[in-house]
């Protein structure tokens, strides 16, 4: 059987028309990683990403993600990555929406600014407990992304899964 994440990126890659794919997954559960091993071409596609823009604030400032989080507001943050959307959609690019988009309110958040011709993927990243605290004190070792538990904890209550309403595909 085809593995979900090579069936989706196969989907983005023959899609006659733009593909919007909103990856679905807690912190740790490996969203950005697919996106880097997936060798997708950027110019084909826009990575959209709150994380990416306060990434690239902390390389300036020479400090950590989570040293950055804290002093941004994250509503002029959020509003970049809507201006960087608004513009790939204007070209007619395919995007990825790289969030944890948890529930169906903050998928909606996205879904609602996309034009009706854009194909629609939801793409859901799971990880066993115990390998994700691992991955997540690993990740805060190695690059200062440090993600509380609590935080977690409140996204896996929170999960809603994708549903046919919302997706033209989805890839579990
Ligand atoms: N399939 C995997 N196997 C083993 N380790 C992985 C895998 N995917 C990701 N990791 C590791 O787990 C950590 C978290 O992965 P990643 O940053 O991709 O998660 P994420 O879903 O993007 O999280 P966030 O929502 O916080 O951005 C990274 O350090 C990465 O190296
Ligand atoms: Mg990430």
């Amino acid at each position: 059987m085809i593995h979900p994440l090579a069936a989706l990126k196969h989907a983005i890659l023959s899609s006659p028309v733009p593909t919007a794919t909103l990856l679905i997954g807690i912190p740790g559960s490996g969203k950005s990683t697919w996106i880097k091993q997936s060798e997708l071409k950027f110019d084909f596609v826009a990575i959209i990403s709150t994380d990416d823009i306060i990434d690239a604030l902390a390389i300036e400032s020479a400090c950590t993600y989570s040293e950055m989080w804290k002093q941004v507001k994250f509503r002029d943050i959020q509003q970049q990555m809507f201006a960087k959307m608004q513009n790939a959609i204007a070209m007619e690019q395919s995007i990825i929406v790289d969030r944890t988009n948890i529930d169906r309110k903050a998928r909606n958040k996205i879904l609602c600014k996309l034009p009706p011709h854009y194909h629609r993927l939801g793409a859901v990243f799971t990880c066993d407990l115990v390998e994700l605290d691992r991955r997540l004190r690993e990740r805060a070792e190695k690059t200062g992304k440090y993600i509380d538990p609590v935080v977690v904890q409140d996204m896996l209550n929170r999960y809603e899964e994708p549903t046919t309403d919302e997706f033209d595909e989805i890839f579990l």
